[in-house]
């Protein structure tokens, strides 16, 4: 396979970590961006590993100038940009009223505005090609907000606009640069040891829960097969769907369920430290995995469907077709 050069932010750490990896085993070209020096140190030395050439890129998502820069990096010292996968994220769990404005905005700036940095950084440099290949990193929690995570919701809810305006944008222009989103499921990564927490008891991914190599596999796969969005995980297209019918219920569903499932056993410690405004893997490298190993699935049958539908589908209308013409061949013996 050829050589590509690929660019991830949010790669020190959990599903981007994962990813880069994934890349850096196709013997890919990958430049890392993110704030943990140790994180991403690590994650050099896993893409080397594995094959692949690494650049380490400390950026912070929310300033474009600094996205703009470690672009031009990575294109002086690998080429131009054929994949870019926006993956950082922060967020705040905590009840609504009790998050503070600049923590709002913070959330806001990285998770949403560092998406919209990686994307026009990325669009500048493949447009002009009529080349390349971005994917969000998005959740089912992009169609659906959950109680205590109001500032994340909103943000991965306006990357979900973004992204349509800007596809279209791309088919009015005609362009052969394809937009898409992947929706994850709950993901076992460190974000739950180190993201802001106002909450009483530690904070859990709300199963079932998949180990970010499922989630992995299913960008690069769909920075290769373009959809306009992927979803992963039963659970996923079952909260998509069941939103669009029943929205009310979910309300519900939620105010009766989403605190308890959010959270498991033990207080959260009273020093907590969290990666809102400064990273938490500059000194440790945390890698992609968090502490839910032993409750991660490590397969979406679901997702092997949706990459195969049309097989699937061609399959099942021949066994249809097959089944109808027996029954009818009985019929007309009887
Ligand atoms: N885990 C889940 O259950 C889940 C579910 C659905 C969707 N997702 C999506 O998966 C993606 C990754 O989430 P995750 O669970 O892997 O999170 P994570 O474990 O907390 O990792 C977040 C990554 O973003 C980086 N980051 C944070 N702030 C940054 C900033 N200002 N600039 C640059 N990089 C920054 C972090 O590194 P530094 O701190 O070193 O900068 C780290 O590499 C997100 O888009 C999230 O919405 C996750």
């Amino acid at each position: 396979m050829t050589q590509r050069t690929i660019v991830v932010t949010g790669a020190s750490a959990g599903v981007g970590r994962a990813v880069a990896r994934a890349f850096g085993q196709r013997g890919d070209r990958v430049a890392l961006l993110a704030r943990g020096q140790a994180g991403l140190e690590g994650a050099r030395a896993d893409v080397e590993q594995l094959g692949g050439e690494a650049l380490v890129l400390p950026t912070d998502v929310a300033e474009a100038s600094q996205v703009e820069a470690a672009a031009a990096e990575a294109e002086q010292r690998f080429g131009p940009i054929d994949v870019w996968i926006n993956s950082a994220m922060v967020s705040v769990f905590s009840p609504a009223q009790e998050i503070q404005a600049e923590e709002f905005e913070r959330v806001t700036r990285v998770t949403y505005l560092g998406c919209v940095n990686g994307t026009l950084t990325a669009l500048r440099s493949m447009t002009p090609r009529d080349h390349g290949a971005i994917v969000q990193v998005g959740s089912a929690l992009a169609y659906r907000g959950i109680p205590l995570q109001s500032a994340y919701c909103g943000a991965k809810h306006a990357i979900q606009g973004f992204t349509e305006s800007v596809r279209c944008e791309l088919l009015h222009d005609q362009s052969q640069v394809k937009l898409s989103v992947v929706h994850l499921p709950a993901v076992n990564t460190p974000q739950f040891d180190w993201v802001k927490c106002r909450l009483p008891h530690k904070p859990q991914p709300v199963p079932p829960i998949y180990q970010p190599e499922v989630a992995a596999e299913a960008i690069v796969w769909a920075a290769d097969h373009y959809r306009r969005e992927w979803r992963v995980g039963a659970s996923t297209a079952v909260v998509i769907a069941g939103n669009k019918l029943a929205p009310g219920l979910g309300d519900r569903y939620l105010a009766s369920t989403g605190y308890g499932s959010q959270q498991y056993d033990g207080d959260v410690e009273p020093d907590r430290q969290d990666n809102l405004f400064a990273p938490q893997d500059d000194v440790h490298d945390h890698g992609a995995r968090g502490e839910f190993s032993d409750r991660a699935r490590t397969r979406s049958w679901q997702f092997w469907a949706s990459k195969h539908r049309k097989v699937l589908s061609w399959t099942a209308a021949a066994t249809g077709g097959a089944l109808v013409a027996w029954s009818a061949r009985g019929a007309r013996q009887r």
